[in-house]
């Protein structure tokens, strides 16, 4: 045995040796280069670093999973950890030990329907917490790749669910909340952990009609990128900071998104100011050329990718092949080196290479995870992003006194819901009530009957529970069906061929309709929306709830609201479309606007008539309106709007004040929605949006309370894209709505203006 070959299972030994498996800055070779210097600028302790490694060992950190640099005193790393709705699994998350669960929040779709950025800030710190908790006992790295913020274009996308909905406003908001609530807390001088925005872009097809995502290009227009595609990833780099976004598997106008230098390099970075590193989706980069067959040999892929500004391989690709890339001349060592100093960057603003004594966050241990306050939170997200639908003659709330000793039956596949509930990308979670523990919770002093049968799976033909399920509505008071979808239907991989709800479902309704002693209540869980204008429309069911993926606490949740211990706020964050829409247009067409061949996307876009609209939700209380009529400031000329230093998109035009009175007889959230209804006649957009919301706000409301809410009018939400992707102040009246009331018209005057 070599000298050489004992010192390096010695430094095997001291870094295995090391609690958290961190680099050591104290004693290791690490430990008297810049890299473990704290007075240095970031940058150059990369650079450092970067420079002191060998090609061969260069390489091997070009992929998720790092290998360790002995030599150098560099640990193994795993870049890949997630927290979609609370911290899941993924190659660097290990649940064990100490940390045997963590907290199960309701899925984006669900958080999206709260319309609550002070909820979602709690929530996302919360995940944060977790997710430092889980890294310093070694259980997960320091990089999360969360959150889906593609706008959810199509109902049939299997991965709407992952998303907060159809708005790309709304999207930002949420993002907004998302990435300060990770990357941001009490301690300035580190990232609390690194998000990441993805996927970039305009990625919402899993597998369509024989095309997978893979495959697919997404043609997408510069108005249908600037006006709906990208903003949310604007806000997610430009406005929130973060510290890496996702390069996605599609092509883009011709072009794979991770090998595509205009999206990364021209917008991204040049324009967003991205501060941060690219990471592929896991096999994007091979897929570049295998796939969409854009490249022909492994040198130049790589090279597209590097040149692009791909810093990071999800895959094995870079690790395979870069090495015959430098060989061959496609890349130079400076691509490397700019790729790693990039994402060695984030490691060192996330404090990896620093004493651990000094930092709050690397404190943060298991009994920061799981708390009653988490689970208090994960409650309350659950009951805030449950939506009530339909509720005739006041059929909910149900009241307890008054069924004491009396029978009520829960008949569905989702009745039991648990796992279901927790969508996808989850991890395990400390508990999971399901509708009926949820409902026995509840009731349990009042001496209430509650009796489950399952009458049909989620979508099977198989009619065999139906008879067990009649038999018990037949006997029971009360009788509430629970249905939905599940991952069978709606996945990553796998989009929806139908939006109806499942034939075996409705048919069970139908005949339950015809025995029951009082109307059916329905309640509905899925990630996306369902064509429920039967139940909507049929005098036999009085409630209709939608729940979507409620997370750990769902059970309780729904029977809190059934029982009106809360009182339902939630909106729909998404267009519920007629069953026949997937068939007026093709999941492929990426155009928002109608044409001849597609009836229009989304609430902004959709000429047709929605089973139930996007900012949708009923009450068990009234809210009342008022404002005062201010009709002086309403006129502006587009000549000084654009040279009275207006040209800050952020400057307030116009303040909007609106008071919110409960007028009924019971305490509740409402969720206030501004609308702008721009011109007809644009001159740069034969189509502009039907409407767009520019702002919202959820307030809780005791009886007879008022609270004014706020909203800004900003230049931005007056502008027309046009189908160049150019921006223009145009003349014109655009009128303002409180949810459907028109509340107040600014009027443009002047010719049509470039603005950006
Ligand atoms: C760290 O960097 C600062 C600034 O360049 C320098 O003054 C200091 O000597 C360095 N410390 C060590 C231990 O090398
Ligand atoms: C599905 O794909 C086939 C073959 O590529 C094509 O002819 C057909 O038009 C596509 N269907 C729709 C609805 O776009
Ligand atoms: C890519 O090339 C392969 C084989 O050369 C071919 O089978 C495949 O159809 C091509 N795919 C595309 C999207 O052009
Ligand atoms: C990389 O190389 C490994 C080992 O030879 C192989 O198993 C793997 O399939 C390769 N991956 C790619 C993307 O080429
Ligand atoms: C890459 O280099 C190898 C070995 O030098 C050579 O055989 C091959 O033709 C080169 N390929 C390309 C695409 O330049
Ligand atoms: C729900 O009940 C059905 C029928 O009893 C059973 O097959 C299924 O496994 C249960 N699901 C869960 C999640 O417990
Ligand atoms: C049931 O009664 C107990 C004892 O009176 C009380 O502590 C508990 O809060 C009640 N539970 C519910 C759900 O009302
Ligand atoms: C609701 O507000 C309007 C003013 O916007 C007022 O005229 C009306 O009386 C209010 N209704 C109730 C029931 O308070
Ligand atoms: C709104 O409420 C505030 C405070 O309650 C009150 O001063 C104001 O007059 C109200 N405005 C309208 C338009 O009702
Ligand atoms: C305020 O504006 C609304 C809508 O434009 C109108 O219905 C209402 O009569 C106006 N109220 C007053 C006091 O002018
Ligand atoms: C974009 O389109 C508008 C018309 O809508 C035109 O006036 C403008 O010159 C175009 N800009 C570019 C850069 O093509
Ligand atoms: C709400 O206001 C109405 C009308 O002013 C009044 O009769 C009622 O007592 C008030 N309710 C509460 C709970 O304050």
């Amino acid at each position: 045995m070599t000298v050489g070959l004992i010192l390096f299972f010695i430094l095997v030994i001291t870094i295995n040796a090391q609690k958290g498996n961190l680099p050591d800055c104290k004693s290791g070779p690490l430990s008297t280069f810049p890299i473990c210097n704290q007075s240095l600028p970031s940058r150059q302790r990369a650079a450092d670093l970067i420079s002191r490694m060998t090609t061969t060992e260069k390489i091997t950190q070009l992929v998720t999973t790092a290998a360790a640099i002995p030599r150098l005193g560099l640990p193994k790393y795993e870049w890949w950890s997630d927290c979609l709705h609370g911290v899941g699994y993924a190659p660097g998350v290990s649940f064990g030990g100490d940390l045997p669960a963590a907290t199960s929040f309701p899925m984006p779709i669900n958080l999206g329907a709260s319309f609550n950025t002070a909820l979602l800030h709690r929530i996302f710190s919360t995940i944060s917490t977790e997710a430092r908790a889980f890294n310093s006992e070694d259980r997960a790295g320091l990089v999360f790749l969360s959150p889906n913020i593609n706008i959810f274009r199509d109902p049939r996308w299997g991965r709407g669910q992952e998303t907060p909905g159809e708005d790309p406003f709304l999207t930002s908001q949420y993002v907004y909340e998302y990435v300060n609530g990770l990357q941001r807390g009490e301690d300035e001088r580190y990232l609390k952990v690194a998000a990441n925005c993805k996927h970039y872009a305009a990625y919402d097809l899993e597998n369509w009609n024989g095309t997978d995502r893979f495959h697919f290009d997404a043609r997408v227009s510069d108005q249908d990128l600037i006006e709906t595609y990208l903003p949310p990833f604007e806000t997610c780099i430009h406005d929130a900071k973060v510290a890496s976004i996702m390069c996605s598997y599609n092509s883009i106008n011709g072009i794979p998104a991770c090998a595509n230098q205009f999206l990364i390099k021209t917008i991204a970075r040049e324009s967003y100011h991205l501060d941060g590193f690219v990471v592929s989706d896991c096999d994007a980069i091979e897929i570049i050329m295998n796939d969409h067959n854009y490249t022909s040999t492994v040198q130049d892929t790589i090279a597209v990718a590097l040149h692009a500004g791909t810093d990071l391989d999800c895959g094995q690709f870079y690790l395979n092949y870069t090495q015959q890339a430098l060989d061959n001349k496609t890349i130079i060592e400076t691509d490397i080196n700019q790729a790693l100093e990039r994402t060695f960057n984030v490691l060192i603003r996330l404090g990896y290479f620093d004493p651990p004594e000094q930092q709050p966050y690397r404190k943060l241990s298991h009994i920061n995870v799981d708390t009653i306050e988490a689970r208090q939170l994960a409650l309350d997200a659950a009951q805030q992003s449950i939506v009530l639908l339909k509720n005739t003659n006041k059929a909910l709330p149900l009241n307890l006194n008054q069924l004491r000793n009396k029978k009520i039956a829960l008949i569905g596949p989702t009745a039991n819901a648990t796992r279901l509930m927790q969508g996808n990308y989850y991890g395990t979670p400390p508990f999971l009530i399901d509708p009926i523990t949820g409902f026995q919770e509840v009731t349990k002093n009042y001496s209430i009957d509650i009796s489950f049968a399952y009458g049909c799976k989620i979508s099977d033909d198989d009619e065999s529970g139906f008879v067990e399920a009649i038999e018990l509505a037949y006997t029971s008071d009360v009788v509430i069906f629970f249905g939905g979808i599940d991952q069978s239907i709606e996945a990553e991989g796998h989009d929806r061929e139908s939006i109806a709800l499942p034939t075996v479902q409705l048919t069970l309704i139908q005949q339950l309709e015809k025995i029951v002693c009082s109307p059916l209540h329905v309640v509905i869980m899925s990630g996306s929306g369902l064509d429920l204008s039967y139940i909507r429309d049929s005098s036999e069911s009085d409630s209709l709830i939608w729940m979507g993926y409620a997370g750990q606490a769902g059970g309780l949740a729904i029977a809190n609201v059934m029982f009106g211990q809360y009182n339902p706020g939630g909106r729909l964050p998404i267009t519920f479309y007629p069953a026949s829409y997937i068939n007026d247009v093709s999941m492929s067409d990426m155009q928002m606007r109608p044409s001849p061949t597609n009836p229009g996307r989304t609430y902004k876009f959709y000429t047709g008539q929605a089973v139930f609209e996007f900012g949708y939700g009923l009450s068990y209380t009234t809210f009342n309106y008022s404002w005062y009529n201010n009709s002086m400031n309403s006129i502006f000329s587009i000549r000084s709007l654009m040279k009275n230093n207006y040209n800050e998109k952020k400057l307030h035009l116009q303040f909007y004040r609106v008071n919110v009175t409960n007028i009924g007889q019971i305490v509740g959230d409402d969720v206030v929605l501004a609308f702008i209804i721009p011109p007809r006649n644009s001159f740069n957009d034969p189509s502009p949006p039907l409407r767009k919301l520019f702002g919202f706000k959820r307030v809780q409301l005791n009886i007879n309370q008022t609270i004014q809410v706020f909203f800004p009018l900003n230049i931005d939400s007056l502008l027309t894209v046009a189908y160049n992707g150019s921006k223009w102040l145009e003349p014109g009246s655009y009128k303002i709505l409180i949810r459907k009331q028109h509340m107040h018209t600014v009027y443009l005057r002047g010719r049509p203006t470039r603005y950006s």
